[in-house]
């Protein structure tokens, strides 16, 4: 028998509507892309759960996860326009903009995402994806937005580099499965490509609160394309830095020197991080099991929804190393994968 759950559902005249409607997922999905959704919402926090409508108050927990056993986001994301309160430009290319959003920041958790849409016009049409950068709070500790850091390389990163104070944005997160931290005695190594830094400070901040010793191993084309150093030293994190053309640093690739101390890590034995470039997360994802450590990686295919509704995000993954490739949606069962599920030979490329 089909269990029938009621969900409210604002249409864009403000009107509220009762519905009946099917318990599955992929329904209270549909009617939360395609309206304000005014009372659907999840009862737990456990990472993994689905994206799930309020069921009658006397199913239990039990039931609910007897009803929907597969992975969806942990927690209902909000929709909706963020005020700009700052957009701090790094460089000519790298910016950070902070934005007023109590209710996103509050569920937020290491290595989810946002989609944005930076304008109301139709280019682009479609929410671009960015990892929550950092939390905000007030003096007090509670949650007052969050913060994007953003590298322009299009339409949609163009605009986000230009917007002004007080424009509206809008956003829907938070979204999908993020960063496990490690807790003491393990030891927390995250290994950030440019723009890749972006999950990391979050996770950062999570590490500092559970007593994690952590590293950063960061790279960038040059020095001026390292941004939040002081940031990370403020949490304890370790820095070790490369810049391509040797100007701070060591000079090269980010995996020279994390090869070097996956060498020397036999006492503290790392769980490793990563998120960047492709091929430096797959270089990452290689000297992790050579040295069998687990590795956890935020991957950034193209995403068109967020939600699990367009199969943009397709990533190829194996359970086992003979086990047959199974396509998962990124942004659902990501953006954060163990390395070694990922089939990396036939991830899409980003063009
Ligand atoms: C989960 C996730 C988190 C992300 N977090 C951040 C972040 O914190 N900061 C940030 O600056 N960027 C982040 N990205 C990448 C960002 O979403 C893309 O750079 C953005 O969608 C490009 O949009 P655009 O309109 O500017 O580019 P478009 O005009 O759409 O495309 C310009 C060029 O960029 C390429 N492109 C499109 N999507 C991507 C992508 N995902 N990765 C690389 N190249 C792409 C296109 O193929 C094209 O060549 C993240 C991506 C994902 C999936
Ligand atoms: S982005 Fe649409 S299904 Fe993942």
């Amino acid at each position: 028998m089909q269990r029938q759950v009621r969900v409210e559902l604002q249409d864009q005249n403000g009107h509220v509507r009762r519905d009946q409607r099917a318990a599955d997922h992929r329904v209270a999905q549909h009617a939360q892309i395609a309206h304000r959704v005014v009372t659907l919402s999840c009862s737990s926090r456990r990472r993994g759960l689905p994206i799930m409508p309020r069921l009658p108050d006397r199913c239990t927990r039990a039931r609910h996860e007897r009803l929907q056993p597969s992975r969806y986001t942990a927690i209902m994301p909000v929709d909706l326009d963020a005020r700009v309160v700052s957009n701090v430009r790094l460089s000519a290319d790298y910016n950070v903009v902070h934005l007023e959003a109590p209710s996103l920041a509050a569920d937020a958790e290491p290595g989810q995402f946002v989609m944005v849409k930076p304008t109301f016009g139709l280019r682009p049409l479609l929410r671009r994806p960015f990892s929550i950068f950092e939390l905000l709070t007030d003096a007090g500790g509670t949650p007052t937005g969050f913060s994007l850091l953003n590298k322009r390389i299009g339409v949609g990163t163009e605009l986000l580099y230009r917007v002004e104070i007080d424009q509206r944005i809008g956003c829907l997160g938070p979204l999908g499965a993020g960063f496990a931290a490690v807790d003491p005695p393990e030891t927390a190594w995250m290994v950030a490509g440019g723009v890749g830094l972006a999950p990391f400070l979050t996770l950062a901040s999570e590490l500092k609160r559970r007593g994690t010793p952590a590293r950063l191993f960061y790279g960038s084309r040059s020095a001026g394309d390292l941004f939040y150093l002081d940031a990370f030293t403020r949490l304890d994190v370790r820095l070790v830095l490369t810049t391509e053309d040797g100007s701070q640093g060591e000079a090269g690739l980010v995996t020279t020197p994390l090869a070097r101390e996956l060498e020397r890590a036999e006492a503290t034995r790392p769980t490793v991080y990563a998120c960047g470039p492709t091929p430096m997360m797959r270089a990452v994802a290689a000297l992790a099991a050579t040295h069998d450590r687990p590795c956890q990686v935020s991957l950034e295919p193209v995403m068109g929804c967020g939600m699990g509704g367009c199969y943009s995000c397709v990533v190829p993954t194996r359970a086992t190393p003979d086990a047959a490739v199974h396509l998962v949606r990124g942004c659902i069962d990501g953006p954060v994968f163990d390395a070694q599920r990922v089939v990396w030979d036939r991830l899409a490329p980003v063009a």
